[in-house]
C-alpha cells in the first residue's frame, strides 16, 4: 500500500487532511480493503504516526529496565522536587515517585501558560438544552485558582475530603480542579446515584464539605439534586454545602451552611500557589461497587496517577496537539476522571464535555456534535455504539465525521458485531478501534489495542508497555492460548490504588488471593499473539450499560423495604445494555407479590441507589439456592434463568 510519505507528512496528513485520506483510502485495492474489514487496519501507517511507534520496540524498552521506562515518561511533567526513589515495592503496598513534590494542577494548568497552549481552547461545553460555552487554558486556571481560594475561605485545608455531587458542567470540573490545588481529596459522586449512595459516600469518606448543582438536565427534564444533598447530609460531617445554582428563578438557600458557588468565587484572586504535595498524598476517592457489602472508596495518590494518566492519553489515546478529545463518559466514574479530566488537560488537549444524552432530541446529537466542534478522538463505551447501532445507519450519515481520527471503547467487552458497525459505519473503515481495559482501581489503561498494532474484533487487546498481565488458574499458573481463567496484573504500576479507603485489608484482598498478582475479578482467554479478550466478571458484580453495580448493594436496598425478608439479583444479559437485572425477592408473611409490589420496589431502588440501579425484572419467590454456609448461590439463579447448566451443586443445601 503506498500511502505513506516520510514520519513529518504523515502525521501532518492525518492530523490536518481527513478528505484526502478517505480520496486515497478509495483507491487501494478491493483485496486491500477485504483485509480492513476483517480488522487488519493498514497497521504501518498508524505505526508511524503514532506516538508509541512500534509496540514490540516499547515493551521491551520496559521490560529491560521498568523504573527507567517510567522515570522518562514522568521526567516529561514538571515536578516541584524530584524523586530520591522510583519505586519502593513493598508487596502489596507501593509507593512511585518516593521524595517527589508536585501538584497535579500546576501540570494540567500553569504548565501551558508559559506555552502557545496559554489562550488555546481547553474546554468546550455543550449542555443539555443545546447551549454551547467554551473556556480557554487562562480562563479555566484563574477560575480554579479563584474557586480553590474560595474553598480556602471556608477552612478547607490539604487532606480535607470534599465531596462532589455535580452534573457535567465546567463547574463541575472547576470544583475539581480546585480541590487538587488545595491538596484536599475529592469524592466525586454520580449525579445519577440515589440518596443513599451519596449519604454512604459522604460517612464512609467523612467528608467535610459538599459541593452540588441545584439540577442536572436530562432528555429536557429537571432533576433535582439539592434536595437528594439535603437529606444525605443529614448525620455526616459536612460542614458547608456549596451550590451551584442553574435555575431560574434560583433555587432558594435556606440553611446557614449553604453558600452559591458564584458567590463563594467572587472577589477572589485569580491566583493561588498550588499546595505542594508529596507524590504519595491522597488525590481522590472514588467508590466502586464491591462483591460484599458497600461500595469501596478506591484510593488514588498524586504523583503516580498523574504519569500513568499521561502517558496513557499520549501512548494510547495517541493524542496530538491538534486534537479535539470526546470522552462521553461522566466525571463521575474513572474514566471520566482520568480521560475527561486529568489525562487531557495535563497533555493539554482540548476536550469537549457534554451534558447531552446519545438520542436527545434525536440519534444524531453526537454526531452533530463531532462535526460541529471536529472532534478527532471519540472514547464511549459499548452499550452506546450498540444503542445507535439500533437506530440505523442513517443518523451518523447526515453528518460529516471525516474529522475523527481515533476510536476508543472501554467499560464491557466491545463485541464483534458492535467493532464492526463502529470501525465501519463511524470510521469509514480508516481508524483504528481502540478497545481500553482498565478500571477504577488501575487508574489508567492496562490492556488494550493499541494505534498501530493489529486489531482482533472482541479482543481488547495486549498489555500497554509498563503493565505485565496474564491469564492463570487459581494457583497462578498461565492457562493455555485459548483456556480461560483469571486475568492478573504482575507487580506495580504508577497509577494503581493505594488502597481502600479506611479499610486496608480489603486492599490486601486484591493482591494476597494469588500471590504477587493483582487479581482484577475478570475472567479472560489469551490467543496465541497475546491478545486477551474478556469474558466478564468473575464475581458479583454486574456491568450495566457500562457501569457497575454490586449484586450486595442492590440486594441490600431491597431488603431495606418493609415487605421483604431476602433478595437475590443477578444480571442477564442484554443486546444494547450489556446486562440488566434481574430480582428474586421473598415476601415477608403477611405480603403477597403482586405488579403494584414490584413496581414499589423498582421504585424503591431507584430512590436509593439511583435509576442504574432498577431492577428491570422482580420475581417473587419462596426460596433462593444457598450453600450450606447460607451464602446465596447466584450461579444457579443464572443457570436457571438462561437454561444453562448450574454446574457443580455439591455445596447446595438440600
Ligand atoms: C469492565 C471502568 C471488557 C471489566 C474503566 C472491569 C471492560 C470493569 C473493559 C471495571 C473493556 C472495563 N472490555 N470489559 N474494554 N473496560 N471493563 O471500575 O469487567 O468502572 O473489571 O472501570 O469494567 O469497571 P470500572
Amino acid at each position: 500500500m503506498s500511502i505513506r510519505g516520510s514520519t513529518d507528512s504523515v502525521l501532518l496528513f492525518y492530523t490536518i487532511n481527513y478528505v484526502e485520506y478517505q480520496r486515497r483510502y478509495d483507491t487501494i485495492t478491493s483485496q486491500e480493503k477485504t483485509n480492513l474489514s476483517h480488522g487488519y487496519i493498514p497497521a504501518e501507517e498508524y505505526r508511524e504516526m503514532s506516538n508509541l511507534g512500534n509496540y514490540q520496540t516499547a515493551y521491551e524498552r520496559f521490560l529491560k529496565d521498568p523504573e527507567k521506562f517510567w522515570s522518562e515518561i514522568a521526567s516529561e511533567l514538571e515536578w516541584f522536587k524530584e524523586w530520591d526513589q522510583i519505586l519502593e515495592w513493598n508487596y502489596p503496598n507501593a509507593k512511585w515517585f518516593t521524595g517527589a513534590k508536585c501538584n497535579i494542577t500546576h501540570n494540567c494548568l500553569d504548565r501551558h501558560l508559559n506555552t502557545e497552549k496559554r489562550n488555546k481552547v481547553a474546554l468546550i461545553w455543550r449542555g443539555d438544552d443545546g447551549s454551547e460555552r467554551i473556556i480557554t487554558y487562562r480562563q479555566l486556571f484563574r477560575e480554579v485558582c479563584r474557586f480553590a481560594n474560595g474553598l480556602k475561605s471556608l477552612g478547607a485545608r490539604k487532606g480535607d475530603r470534599i465531596c462532589i455531587y455535580m452534573p457535567n458542567t465546567p463547574e463541575q470540573i472547576i470544583a475539581i480542579l480546585a480541590c487538587a490545588r488545595i491538596g484536599a481529596v475529592h469524592n466525586v459522586v454520580f449525579a445519577g446515584f440515589g440518596m443513599e449512595s451519596l449519604h454512604s459516600r459522604i460517612r464512609d469518606s467523612e467528608s467535610r464539605f459538599v459541593i452540588t448543582s441545584d439540577a442536572s438536565f436530562r432528555r429536557g427534564k429537571r432533576i433535582d439534586l439539592k434536595s437528594i444533598v439535603d437529606r444525605a447530609i443529614v448525620h455526616t460531617s459536612v460542614e458547608k454545602v456549596i451550590v451551584h445554582r442553574r435555575t431560574r428563578p434560583r433555587t432558594e438557600l435556606y440553611s446557614e451552611i449553604e453558600i452559591d458557588f458564584y458567590d463563594l468565587m467572587k472577589e477572589r484572586n485569580y491566583f493561588i500557589e498550588p499546595e505542594v504535595m508529596d507524590s504519595e498524598d491522597p488525590l481522590f476517592i472514588l467508590y466502586t461497587s464491591g462483591t460484599t457489602g458497600t461500595a469501596k472508596g478506591i484510593l488514588h495518590t498524586c504523583g503516580g496517577y498523574m504519569v500513568g494518566t499521561y502517558y496513557t492519553c499520549k501512548y494510547v489515546l495517541d493524542m496530538k496537539p491538534s486534537d479535539v478529545h470526546w470522552c462521553t463518559a461522566d466525571p463521575g466514574w474513572i474514566t471520566g476522571h482520568s480521560y475527561i479530566i486529568y489525562g487531557p488537560l495535563l497533555f493539554g488537549t482540548t476536550l469537549l464535555i457534554s451534558e447531552t444524552t446519545p438520542d436527545y432530541p434525536d440519534p444524531g446529537v453526537w454526531w452533530d456534535m463531532v462535526e460541529d466542534f471536529g472532534v478527532t478522538i471519540l472514547y464511549t463505551a459499548p452499550t452506546a455504539i450498540r444503542m445507535f447501532m439500533r437506530h440505523g445507519e442513517k443518523w451518523p450519515e447526515k453528518y460529516n465525521l471525516d474529522s475523527l481520527r481515533i476510536l476508543a471503547s472501554v467499560g464491557e467487552p466491545l463485541n464483534p458485531e458492535a467493532f464492526e458497525w463502529y470501525y465501519k459505519v463511524i470510521g469509514k473503515s480508516r481508524t483504528p478501534i481502540v478497545d481500553t481495559w482498565w478500571q477504577t482501581e488501575t487508574g489508567m489503561h492496562m490492556v488494550t489495542t493499541l494505534v498501530g498494532e493489529k486489531m482482533k474484533p472482541g479482543y481488547a487487546g495486549k498489555a500497554i508497555p509498563g503493565v505485565v498481565a496474564d491469564v492463570v488458574d487459581k494457583e497462578g499458573n498461565s492457562k493455555k492460548a485459548g483456556e480461560t481463567g483469571i486475568l492478573v496484573i504482575k507487580g506495580p504500576w504508577p497509577s494503581m490504588m493505594r488502597s481502600v479507603w479506611g479499610n486496608d485489608e480489603r486492599y490486601r484482598q486484591y493482591w494476597t488471593q494469588i500471590k504477587d498478582y493483582y487479581v482484577v475479578g475478570d475472567l479472560a482467554v489469551k490467543d496465541d499473539d497475546g491478545y486477551i479478550q474478556i469474558i466478564g466478571r468473575s464475581d458479583d458484580v454486574i456491568i450495566i450499560a457500562g457501569h457497575n453495580l454490586g449484586t450486595a448493594e442492590v440486594e441490600s436496598a431491597l431488603v431495606e423495604h418493609e415487605a421483604v425478608a431476602e433478595a437475590a439479583v443477578i444480571g442477564i444479559p442484554d443486546p444494547v445494555k450489556g446486562n440488566i437485572i434481574k430480582a428474586f425477592v421473598i415476601l415477608i408473611d403477611g405480603y403477597s407479590g403482586s405488579e403494584k409490589l414490584a413496581n414499589e420496589l423498582t421504585y424503591h431502588v431507584r430512590m436509593t441507589l439511583g435509576p442504574i440501579a432498577m431492577p428491570a425484572e422482580i420475581k417473587f419467590v419462596e426460596s433462593l439456592p444457598k450453600t450450606r454456609s447460607g451464602k446465596i448461590m447466584r450461579r444457579v439463579l443464572k443457570a436457571q434463568e438462561m437454561g444453562e447448566d448450574p454446574g457443580d451443586l455439591s455445596t447446595m443445601e438440600e
